[in-house]
């Protein structure tokens, strides 16, 4: 009997306990605020580019900014196409990056639902403006890209540009930064770093400074811009030296890792300099900054390209039937122990998701990254939080799939074409006719306890 009572009053209890529970979450949901709960995830997600001046077309750092595109917010935070990250964070971790949780997503939602309460007032979270000079420092020298005039024809383009530099004697690079002029319009720069010998070119400024790329004009447009030395051969390269994306500030590693040697005459090939669809008629004036140090680097980097231009067959090779989805293999062995810092998958607009993993002689996986839907307006370079060694002996495998039908909305062929890759000296570029397929991996020679080594800076 009393046994029945006691299981009675435990049932009673535990029902309780839930019916508490649920109230008081649904209590903590009426009472989300602006200030309390949605500026901390607006500020540490979106405002790097929502900003003054900023890399997306209006600033979300004010309770009336953020009321006033709060429908557009809870639609595109939904839809996971706010933040931009296509990297999926289940996967691997990076500096930086911006991705929002579900319930972070689902406390917008509710935000929006309720009316948008604006809470208590509390100062908002601390806010660092970007530095539209250097985010990096004093830089020991700026080089100024010929400027483009952009009209307000709302279509993207894309330049070959060169940079030409001179500077007294050798020396060693420890970063270099893009800083777009028009951060709203500048969508993306890729820069090469090509490098002379002492009387190899009499005269870096000779030929075009930039030229638009014209569709299938490709080596032209290249050749007009005269980078080979003055004998006909190639100066030595150094891929991908600097890099933009909106809301990315140069690649910099911690001190005394990833240095340069740069000799006195160099040039800066930007393949692409791509804008995005301008709504107005300005000149953009962007530079490079360039930082200095006379030591040598204590760990120096280097690059394997795995892929088009690359040290690694692609497999079948990369031509892509028109109308059809396919996929595409590359795959390099690594002859030394090594601890990558950073990587960059690189597809162009055919491209429908990205993954690449090392697997260890043991038969161990280590996973690098995955994109599971492929969007080639954000190719970061992803920078691990932690140095990722992987063992000599381990195959390093890339995977991409292309999609080259008619339910490609960024198909620049309608009807689709079959679609090949080029090899060329500049890097192809984001040309309608070529694809390409890269997994860039920049590393370092591994040490004991690098995978503790953090890259935040
Ligand atoms: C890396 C830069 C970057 C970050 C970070 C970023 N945005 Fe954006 N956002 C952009 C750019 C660029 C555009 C305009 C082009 C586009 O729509 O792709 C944009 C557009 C938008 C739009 C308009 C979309 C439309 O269809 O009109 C909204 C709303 C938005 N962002 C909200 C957010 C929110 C909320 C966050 C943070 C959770 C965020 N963004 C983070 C760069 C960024």
């Amino acid at each position: 009997m009393s046994k029945k009572f006691l299981f009675i009053g435990f049932v009673i209890l535990i029902a309780g306990i839930v019916i508490a529970l649920f109230w008081n979450k649904k209590a903590a949901k009426e009472n989300i605020t602006f200030t309390e709960h949605i500026a901390p995830i607006i500020y540490k997600n979106c405002v790097s580019c929502h900003a003054e001046n900023g890399a997306a077309p209006f600033p979300l750092l004010t309770y009336k900014q953020v009321s006033k595109k709060a429908k557009t917010i809870a639609k595109v935070t939904k839809l996971r196409y706010m933040p931009p990250w296509p990297a999926d964070p289940g996967y691997s971790h990076f500096v930086n990056e911006k991705y929002l949780t579900d319930e972070e997503i689902e406390t917008l939602q509710i935000w929006v639902k309720n009316g948008k309460p604006e809470g208590p007032d509390i100062p908002l979270p601390k806010y660092e403006k970007p530095n539209y000079i250097s985010a990096i420092g004093k830089p020991d020298l700026t080089l100024f890209l010929d400027s483009v005039q952009l009209f307000p024809d709302l279509r993207d383009r894309f330049f070959l540009i060169k940079i030409p530099g001179k500077i007294a004697q050798d020396t060693f690079v420890r970063a270099v930064e893009f800083i777009a002029g028009e951060p709203d319009l500048v969508h993306h720069f890729n820069g090469h770093l090509l490098l002379f010998a002492p009387d190899a070119k009499k005269n870096l400024w000779e030929g075009d400074l930039k030229t638009e790329i014209s569709a299938g004009e490709y080596e032209k447009d290249f050749e007009k811009l005269k980078l080979l030395n003055d004998d006909g051969t190639k100066p030595f390269r150094i891929h991908s030296a600097v890099n933009y994306l909106p809301g990315v500030f140069g690649t910099s590693y911690p001190d005394g890792i990833g240095t340069f040697r740069i000799s006195s005459n160099f040039i800066f090939v930007g393949n692409d300099l791509h804008y995005g669809p301008s709504d107005r008629k300005v000149w953009d004036k962007s530079r490079i900054n360039l930082f200095f140090t006379s030591k040598a680097p204590e760990r120096a980097t280097s690059e394997i390209m795995l892929g088009t231009n690359g040290v690694s067959k692609i497999e079948p090779p990369l031509k892509i039937p028109a109308g059809k989805i396919s996929k595409h293999i590359t795959r390099f062995k690594v002859e030394n122990d090594i601890s990558v810092l950073t990587v960059n998958p690189h597809l162009h607009m055919l491209g429908k998701s990205f993954l690449a993993y090392a697997i260890k002689p043991n038969g161990d996986t280590i996973p690098l990254i995955r994109i599971p839907e492929w969007d080639f307006r954000w190719q970061y370079f992803y920078t691990f939080q932690h140095m990722v060694p992987i063992p000599r002996g381990s195959e390093i495998i890339a995977e991409a799939v292309f999609d080259n039908t008619t339910s490609n909305p960024n198909n620049p062929n309608k009807p689709p074409k079959e679609v090949g890759e080029r090899l060329e000296f500049g890097g192809a570029s984001m040309r309608a006719t070529d694809e390409m397929f890269q997994f860039i991996i920049t590393y370092t020679d591994y040490r004991r306890g690098d995978d503790s080594v953090s890259l935040q800076r």
